[in-house]
């Protein structure tokens, strides 16, 4: 069978680990698929950082390039921003190629015009790297809890903040020095402010509440608080009366609409969330048959948050050649479901 091929935009941390992950499982990869997954066509602003990878496709420094190679199957986009990264998945949708994204604020500002475009062309728009790096938990709120009624999701969804928290508690660094040895592992956005004043963590709790209750995106009615003004002092205090202080990301069902909030929260430190520590990131989630599950794992870097692109990329090649004619598009949200609760 021909190869699924994959057109790459961004090669910086997640797209190169991609490359690394797809070369490394070739083998299992094409045994579960059936078929190999070749990137075919990647775009990076500096040739240069490719030289150690060894990859085997055409390089442009355009990304139109990318999007309007017919010979790319699948588009994945983890290039970041949210202006010319939405117009290029959008051409990508109307020329009928599936997307994979790991970018948040894309699809927390833009989600709902994206997924309409990939239902209209009957195309996948796949988002697992979008929320909570390594852990698969848009597949197990959409399918793993499928035949449940969710009532609630906190999480700490945000991998730098929490390793700054952890780091202020551990180590007795400040917030600055921890904030720097965050962005030097790789944790860190391009603009940090979105990981430290909670707009990261509000992007994804948008989006697994969207999947969770059957809302559509609305980021604009998350409350939104972060960790910045916290300081060493908080966090000691905290401990001596019992609590960690982690920044969640929180998510309730009430009968009038769904409550999305992002504000730093007193654990106690008996509690399995207390203890979830550096980069990682964990979700509770209560639901009404499967009681409280907790997703545990790596939250930021980037050979987890590759995982799961490849996963996706997956996905995507199973569907695809399982019937290409009858593309399942990944909704996020029924039209007359419930909404997000006004601030
Ligand atoms: N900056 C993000 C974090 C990366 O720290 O969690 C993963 O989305």
């Amino acid at each position: 069978m021909d190869p699924v091929r994959i057109g790459i935009l961004g090669m910086g941390t997640v797209g190169q680990g991609t490359v690394r992950v797809l070369a490394r499982n070739a083998e299992e990869i094409t045994r579960r698929v059936g078929r190999d997954l070749r990137v075919v066509h990647a775009a990076v602003r500096n040739p240069a950082r490719l030289e150690a990878l060894n990859l085997q496709a055409r390089i442009s420094t355009d990304p139109w390039a990318v999007v309007r190679d017919p010979e790319v199957d699948v588009l994945v986009e983890v290039m970041g921003g949210t202006g010319l990264s939405r117009e290029l998945i959008l051409a990508a949708i109307a020329a009928g190629k599936h997307v994979v994204t790991a970018n948040k604020a894309l699809l927390a500002e833009h989600g709902n015009e994206i997924f309409a475009a990939a239902q209209q062309q009957g195309v996948m728009v796949a988002f697992e790297a979008a929320v909570a790096g390594a852990i698969p938990i848009i597949k197990a709120i959409r399918e793993g809890l499928a035949g449940n009624r969710i009532q609630w999701l906190a999480g700490i969804i945000n991998g730098t903040s929490n390793y700054i928290l952890t780091q202020m508690f551990r180590e007795g660094w400040d917030f600055q020095q921890a904030l720097t040895e965050a962005q030097r592992l790789g944790y860190a956005e391009a603009d940090p402010g979105l990981d430290v004043d909670g707009g990261d963590a509000a992007h994804k709790i948008t989006l697994m509440a969207s999947i969770a209750f059957g809302i559509p995106v609305d980021f604009a009615h998350c409350h939104v608080e972060g960790i910045r003004a916290l300081e060493r002092d908080d966090v000691v205090y905290a401990a001596e009366l019992g609590y960690r202080i982690k920044l969640l990301g929180i998510s309730r069902r009430r009968a009038d609409g769904v409550e999305l909030r992002v504000h730093p929260t007193l654990i106690p430190e008996s509690h399995l969330l207390a203890n979830v520590e550096g980069p990682f990131n964990a979700i509770l989630v209560e639901s009404d048959a499967a009681g409280q599950s907790l997703y545990y794992g790596r939250g930021a870097g980037g050979d987890p948050t590759a995982s799961a692109v490849v996963a996706d990329l997956v996905d995507v090649a199973r569907t695809m050649t399982a019937d290409p004619s009858n593309r399942v598009p990944h909704l996020a949200f029924q039209p007359d479901a419930l909404s997000a609760l006004p601030l």
